[in-house]
Formats: C-alpha cells, sequence, structure tokens
C-alpha cells in the first residue's frame, strides 16, 4: 500500500524545495515570452483578469489534485496512475493518463527545445552587442536569419537538449534540486532588477500599469476566455504528468494545498512581473504591445538597443528566458525519464535519460527543419510540424490530460484516500470548496477549452 511504497528516485529534501521546482516548471517561456504576448494582442487588463480567474478556478483545484495523485503514487506518473488505480478498487487501464502525458511531454518538449535554444542564442547575441543601434528591420531580419538556418536553430536546439539531459541524468537531489536552488533564486534577482528599471527609469511605468490593470471589456472577444484558460494550464505545466512526477518526490509531512498555493502565487506573480518589466521598456520607445510572438525576440531587442543600460538589460533578459526554459524543460523530460528508468533492469538513470533525450531531440530536430528545409511539410492541414505539435499537445493533451487527472482524484479515488494524503479536515470548508471545485466546476470548464480548441463550437455554429 502506499503507506508503506517510497520513492525509487529519491525524494526533494524539503517541501520548499518542491514548490522551488515546481515554480521553476511552471515559470518558463510561457510566462515570460507567451503571457506578455497574449496580453498585448487580447487588449491588456481584460485578459489579465480572466486569465486570473482561470488560475483560481481551474488550475489551483487541479494542481492540488496533480500532485495528490503523484505523492499518492511515489512513481512515475504511468506507474503512479497504475497503482493507485488498483489501490482503489479502479481498472489499471488509468495508466494509459500516465502514458498520455509521457506523449505530451515528448511533443511539447521537442518545440520547446527549440524555442529554448532561441533564447541561448540570443544570450550570445546580447554579449556580443549585436542589438546596439538595432533598426526595427535588421531586428527582423536577425531574428529571421536565425531561424532559417537549419545549421543554427539545430545547432542550439542540440544545446538546449543537452543541458536538460546533463541535469536529468544526475537524479532528483544532485540533478534536479542543485539545477533549482542555483538557478531559482538568480530568475527572480533578474526579474526584479528589470522591473525597477522599468519603474525608475523607463518614464512608461504608469501607462503600463495602466495597460495591464484598467480593464476596457469591449477589448474581450469571444476566444479570449479560453485563450486565457489555455495559458492557464500551460503555464502551470498541469495535465501531463510534470507536477504529478514532481509531487512524487514530495517528503509525506509537507502540506499539498500550501505548495500548490505558493506554485500557483509565485507563477502569477512572476507572469504579471514579466508584463511590468516588458511593457514599460516597449512603450518608453514607442513600440505597439500587440506584437505577437514576436515580442520577445525582435520588439525587445530593439528596445534594448535604444534604451540606456541596454546591454546589460538585454543580457539579463536573455538570460533570465533561458534559464527559465531550462527549468521548465527539466520538468518535461522528467516523467518518461522517471518511467523508463523503473523499468530498466540496471536501473540506470544515466541510460534512461540519454535514450529518452535522443528521442525527444529527433523529433525536435523535426520542428526545427520545420520552419526552414522542411517547411513545406503539412502534418495538419495548413500547419508544419512545429505548429502541428503545439496546437496537438498544448490544446488538445493538456487539457484533456487536466480534464482526466480531476476526474480521477474527484470521482474515483475514495474521499478518505484522497483526505489522507491531503492531511485535511473531511468537513473543512475549504477542502469541501476543493471539492466541489474539482468535481464539477474545472471539468466543466476544461471541457469548454477543449470544444473550442477542437473547432466543436463551430459544428454547432
Ligand atoms: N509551464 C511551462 C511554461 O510556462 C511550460 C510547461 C508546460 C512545462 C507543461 C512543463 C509542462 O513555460
Amino acid at each position: 500500500m502506499s503507506e508503506t511504497r517510497s520513492s525509487l528516485h529519491g525524494e526533494w529534501s524539503s517541501g520548499m524545495i518542491f514548490v522551488l521546482a515546481a515554480t521553476g516548471s511552471a515559470v518558463g517561456l510561457g510566462n515570460l515570452w507567451r503571457f506578455p504576448y497574449l496580453v498585448g494582442e487580447n487588449g491588456g487588463a481584460a485578459f489579465v483578469i480572466i486569465y486570473l480567474l482561470c488560475i483560481l478556478l481551474v488550475g489551483l483545484p487541479i494542481m492540488i489534485a496533480e500532485i495528490t495523485l503523484g505523492r499518492r503514487g511515489k512513481r512515475s506518473p504511468i506507474n503512479s496512475l497504475r497503482s493507485v488505480a488498483l489501490e482503489e478498487g479502479r481498472s489499471a487501464n488509468w495508466a494509459l493518463l500516465g502514458w498520455l502525458g509521457v506523449a505530451a511531454g515528448f511533443l511539447i518538449l521537442s518545440f520547446y527545445s527549440v524555442v529554448g535554444g532561441w533564447a541561448l542564442s540570443y544570450v550570445l547575441q546580447s554579449l556580443l552587442g549585436t542589438f546596439q543601434g538595432i533598426t526595427s528591420d535588421s531586428s527582423t531580419h536577425l531574428f529571421e536569419t536565425l531561424v532559417a538556418s537549419p545549421f543554427s536553430v539545430l545547432g542550439w536546439h542540440t544545446l538546449f537538449m543537452l543541458l536538460l539531459f546533463g541535469i536529468v541524468a544526475m537524479g532528483v537531489r544532485k540533478g534536479l534540486q542543485r539545477a533549482v536552488t542555483i538557478l531559482m533564486p538568480l530568475l527572480f534577482v533578474l526579474l526584479i532588477l528589470l522591473v525597477g528599471y522599468g519603474m525608475a527609469a523607463s518614464g512608461a511605468f504608469q501607462e503600463a500599469m495602466a495597460f495591464m490593470f484598467q480593464p476596457d471589456f469591449s477589448a474581450v472577444e469571444g476566444g479570449t476566455v479560453l485563450t486565457a484558460m489555455g495559458q492557464a494550464f500551460f503555464t502551470l505545466s498541469l495535465g501531463m504528468g510534470a507536477i504529478m512526477v514532481y509531487g512524487a518526490y514530495l517528503p509525506k509531512h509537507e502540506s499539498i494545498p500550501h505548495s500548490a498555493g505558493w506554485i500557483v502565487g509565485m507563477d502569477t506573480i512572476t507572469a504579471i512581473l514579466a508584463g511590468l518589466a516588458i511593457f514599460p521598456i516597449v512603450f518608453a520607445v514607442g513600440l505597439e504591445p500587440g506584437e505577437g510572438a514576436g515580442l520577445v525576440f525582435i520588439t525587445l531587442p530593439i528596445v534594448f538597443g535604444e534604451i540606456p543600460f541596454g546591454y546589460l538589460l538585454g543580457l539579463l533578459f536573455f538570460v533570465l528566458l533561458s534559464v527559465a526554459a531550462i527549468t521548465s524543460g527539466m520538468s518535461l523530460l522528467e516523467p518518461a525519464t522517471s518511467y523508463l528508468t523503473e523499468r530498466r533492469r540496471d536501473g540506470s538513470r544515466l541510460k534512461a535519460a540519454a535514450i529518452i533525450s535522443s528521442l525527444i531531440w529527433l523529433l525536435g530536430v523535426a520542428c526545427g527543419l520545420s520552419l526552414n528545409a522542411l517547411s513545406g511539410i503539412t502534418v495538419l492541414p495548413g500547419m508544419n510540424i512545429f505548429d502541428s505539435l503545439e496546437y496537438i499537445s498544448n490544446d488538445i493533451m493538456l487539457p484533456l490530460g487536466g480534464l482526466l487527472i480531476a476526474i480521477f482524484v474527484g470521482w474515483r479515488m475514495r474521499l478518505s484516500s484522497v483526505v489522507g494524503e491531503l492531511g485535511v479536515n473531511e468537513n473543512g470548508a475549504l477542502f469541501k470548496l476543493w471539492l466541489v471545485v474539482t468535481r464539477f466546476v474545472a471539468p466543466a470548464a476544461v471541457i469548454l477549452v477543449f470544444a473550442n480548441a477542437t473547432g466543436l463550437f463551430e459544428l454547432f455554429g
């Protein structure tokens, strides 16, 4: 039974380290790259408010459910689901939910690593001083040249995967834990420096505050709510087992609801701080916030090329982006690596990590090449390999995984097991609230996102 099972991979040395690692997973390209441009494209404050509601109503309860499941199982997501399902008198086929997560991790990491590689390459560009005096045309050209060159894209992607492999191969304590204890404080210091600059020096901080916090609901369109919800899933790393496997390494007596509150809070604060770091400098030089996916890689270098201390700030920003991408990438690699380690007779994590990293690297090569040499190949109608993988994993697999996790923990586990794992009082008001949200509100909301993402609504016109 789960009471006597212990993790084969070791444990975090404290609940705080778990919070740090899970925050490292959550805070990534989703916060620093995707969130600011979504705010920019979707009219600012109104989007921010809807996003915050999604985080609270769907993200937080599913985060608690996913950690609960992980710590109950104490194994890779596949094996945790199998053993917990059997203990609860349910079908061993729930392990398929673990497989869904492992597959999602493969797909997400293959394009995540390509973008993580761009972040690394922009660290080098900042060091070389490339952004000094750069024009809008030359910034666009710089980014397009990088993306158009198979050699550069694959080189940086390879470097990014090698870093992740190195960290994950060293295991929970020596690899993951050591990486987050060094990288996460660095990340927060860098972010605070950038926000500090935005407040003190740019002269456009008020404008950025108004843009992010004074809502104009006329800017909200039908798709806005659903975009906000999809972003809530992606940014919290939910629905694919990353948080579950980190939860498996959480020591027994640490509180799950408290940890989840911290992770969700820190992720949300980081996204807001990223906005407050980026928009003042964008407004200060009179650029538009709605630039889309190019905001970070095309617009920001122009800004860094113009403002005082731009050399240093640009360097800080791209180091920050790379660090955030690495701590998220680790968690994308861990579910599959932990599973293969459990399966191997020799129990070698090094070999397991090498095999999984190579496979994901290969898929990432296809993603990287789909932006240049293989751009003619489409997988889903009208989408190249990169966009297809992003769509299938973010818009379909994560919401589906999150939905099934909420259903399993909310409906298929005994209440006594859930209460025991959470260490709470069954009659407590907060527990009851969580249970209702996990059983009804979160699944209903996810079904809406899912229906939207797959175009189901259009069928009903
Ligand atoms: N949460 C990460 C980010 O915001 C991405 C991620 C998704 C990581 C799913 C792990 C699992 O960048």
